[in-house]
């Protein structure tokens, strides 16, 4: 059977944990975009994850509550899997390691390894705990004595299980000499071949008398099957491997990918291949180690208080926002550091600002010339083919990034067609195309371009931003499905003429960055394990109240970048100046006192800060649509009075808003 049109890829399964962070949502996005594009590209693709509920941990901790094991986890897989819809996880099946078809799994695989030798009975010996009947390695330990109640511990032996790893050495070694796509990335490769596969493997101890939370070996139920043999036997369990109906494991199996994080890549790359082999079953075609979401430098993990909740970040501000962050800011396979800065700052600068505004823009305009209509092109010049064909070309460098996991490159091309998009507004300058019929001929096909461009975009993104594509579609008036699929994107001009837009709500609306950190970065130790101390309130003194405004208050002006197209004095006046500005999705024409400041002629094209709601105002019979922003100060030396306007550190777009 031809298994090419098939993809299956996995996560790991998770440890019921209270709160998963947002380090743990970074496998689960990725793999969940993953699977999303495949399906795009009309793949058959199988994506699986699940919770790893067994261990001595999680039945103390149920202890502790005065729950029992499974009534524990329950609850919590039942948060988990809430949290996967709340960030549009859409994974096909959610594998417990407490489900019976798990179960019975195991106890297979475990009963043919020792049936043939490959398990065998021996003695474990460490450092025992009586108390907490639990076995420590002398690193474990806390001045000498249990980490966990502190008594004093001995050595004791243990009845246990063992795997022969050994035996199996050779023959990974060469697996993955030869298979070089097996361990990526090749860094991870080198790490399990010089660290642990060359210096030789030891047998692994594959059972425990002193867990009773775990499946129970079934041929001497005394012992219970170590949890990552219980744990990594889940990517065949959920496909029904070993019972009645093995037609998803015909199917899918042997996996295309398994994504895991670095930490974890050992068990995934020298344990399950041994396994799989040993019982006769083709080997993964490949295990990705991803990098860690890091925070002041270590791990983000709960034990470190270092934790980021994309619960959230997602309610406030959406779930493909979060998605966004994760597969662009970080390459996959590094480590990132994750800030609340970088990623507010992200969605103004490439969701708000550069997405969000191109839509609203090319709608805005689309309205306001043609009654919200878009009009057929009747020609096309060099600029529009150059962006066509940029349009046309994008989806395959994205494919080939998709496929390569490299996700922060595949978004990359996708903001550089946004970007040229942006662009092509400024070159054609509609609102000077939108004054004449001429120009208004040639602002047909524009606008259609721009349409069509942001139609390709939404099928583009729709992978890693699930949630975004149907509000851009509604707002381009796009109904039909077929215009929709990634292969709609290998013909431009599909967007049919006549079609209605509507101009809504800003898809990403704009973050007031300095407001939500104050909101935000409390929640966040300066270092780990370090609670953040409470701000002391300043108190305010009476005369300064006075002098203050409040921050609703400050919301009310709108502040927005805009260009200068044209500049000149005002006849019969000294002072005023004549501004004609883009503020990108409109021209304004304002009237400012600075013309003992400035020589007209040096402004143009220069990027100012317009305050936009002010009331229009009539000065010299020339109607002043806002205020242009300049800081006032005294010439130390003439101790003359200076004026410089604001402007902007690196070029924006038009129209960006200040605050
Ligand atoms: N239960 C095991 C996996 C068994 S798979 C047969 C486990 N669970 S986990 O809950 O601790 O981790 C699940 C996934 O989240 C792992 O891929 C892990 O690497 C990932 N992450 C946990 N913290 C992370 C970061 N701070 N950053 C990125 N990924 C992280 O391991």
């Amino acid at each position: 059977m031809c298994k090419k049109n098939r993809f299956y890829l996995t996560t790991p399964i998770y440890y019921p944990s209270d709160n998963l962070h947002i380090g743990h949502a970074y496998t689960t996005v990725a793999a969940d975009t993953l699977k999303r594009f495949k399906k795009q590209m009309g793949i058959d693709a199988y994506f699986l994850t699940g919770s790893d509920e067994h261990g001595q941990k999680i039945e103390r901790k149920a202890k502790a509550v005065g729950k029992t094991p499974k009534a524990y986890v329950d609850e919590i897989v039942a948060n988990i899997k809430s949290l996967w819809k709340l960030l549009n996880v859409d994974y096909d099946d959610y594998i417990r390691t407490t489900d019976d078809r798990h179960v019975k799994v195991v106890q297979k695989i475990f009963k043919q390894l020792y049936d043939q030798g490959d398990i065998y009975l021996s003695k474990y010996e460490g450092l025992y705990c009586t108390t907490c009947e639990a076995f420590y390695t002398e690193l474990q330990l806390k001045d000498g004595c249990c980490p966990d109640c502190g008594k004093p511990v001995e050595k004791t032996q243990e009845e246990a299980y063992f795997l022969k790893l050994s035996k199996y050495q050779d023959w990974l070694i060469d697996h993955i000499e030869t298979h070089p796509d097996f361990i990526q990335p090749v860094s991870r490769k080198n790490e399990m071949l010089n660290n642990f596969l060359r210096p030789g493997l030891a047998d692994l101890c594959v059972s425990r008398t002193s867990v009773t939370w775990g499946i129970p070996v079934e041929f001497n139920p005394k012992h219970t099957v170590y949890v990552w043999i219980d744990a990594l036997s889940n990517y065949i369990s959920a496909l029904g491997y070993g019972s009645e109906d093995t037609s998803l494991f015909d199917k899918y199996w042997p996996c295309d990918v398994h994504f895991v994080g670095k930490e974890i890549i050992r068990f995934h790359t020298i344990i399950w291949p041994i396994i799989l082999h040993a019982i006769g079953l083709p080997v993964p075609k490949q295990i990705f180690g991803h990098g860690w979401l890091v925070m002041n430098g270590q791990k983000m993990s709960k034990s470190l208080g270092n934790v980021i909740d994309p619960v959230v970040l997602s309610n406030k501000y959406g779930a493909d926002a979060v998605r966004y962050y994760l597969m662009r800011a970080i390459p996959f396979g590094s480590d990132g550091q994750f800030s609340y800065e970088t990623f507010l700052t992200l969605i103004n600068a490439d969701l708000s600002n550069t997405l969000g505004n191109l839509l609203s823009r090319t709608v805005a305009m689309i309205e306001k010339y043609f009654g919200g209509q878009v009009q057929a092109p009747s020609a096309y010049t060099d600029v529009d083919k150059e962006l066509i064909a940029l349009a046309l070309a994008t989806p395959a460098k994205v494919e080939v990034k998709f496929n390569e996991f490299q996700f922060p490159q595949a978004l990359e091309e996708i903001w550089n067609l946004v970007g040229e998009c942006n662009k092509y507004i400024d070159v054609t300058e509609p609102w000077i195309l939108g004054k004449t019929e001429e120009g208004k001929e040639r602002l047909k096909a524009v606008l259609y371009v721009l349409a069509e461009c942001i139609r390709f975009i939404a099928v583009l993104i729709t992978a890693n931003m699930p949630n975004t594509p149907a509000k851009i579609y509604l707002q381009l008036g796009i109904t039909d499905t077929e215009l929709t699929t990634w292969d709609s994107l290998q013909q431009f001009g599909l967007l049919k003429a006549g079609t209605q837009v509507q101009k809504l709500d800003a898809i990403f609306p704009r973050v007031d960055i300095k407001a939500e950190l104050a909101q935000l970065e409390p929640e966040v130790p300066a270092t780990p394990q370090q609670k953040p101390t409470p701000k002391k309130e300043t108190p305010v003194e009476s005369e300064d109240k006075a002098n203050t405004i409040g921050f609703d208050d400050f919301t009310k002006v709108q502040m927005h970048v805009g260009k200068v197209l044209s500049c000149e004095k005002v006849e019969k006046s000294d002072k005023l100046l004549k501004f004609q500005l883009d503020m990108g999705t409109e021209q304004r024409t304002i009237v400012s006192g600075i013309a003992k400041y400035y020589d007209p002629t040096t402004l143009v094209g220069k990027q100012l800060i317009v305050v936009t709601n002010l009331a229009p105002r009539k000065l010299r019979g020339i109607e002043s649509q806002g205020m242009i922003l300049s800081a006032v100060s005294t010439d130390s030396e003439s101790k003359e009075e200076k004026l410089t306007l604001l402007t902007v550190e690196a070029e924006v777009q038009n129209g960006a808003e200040v605050g």
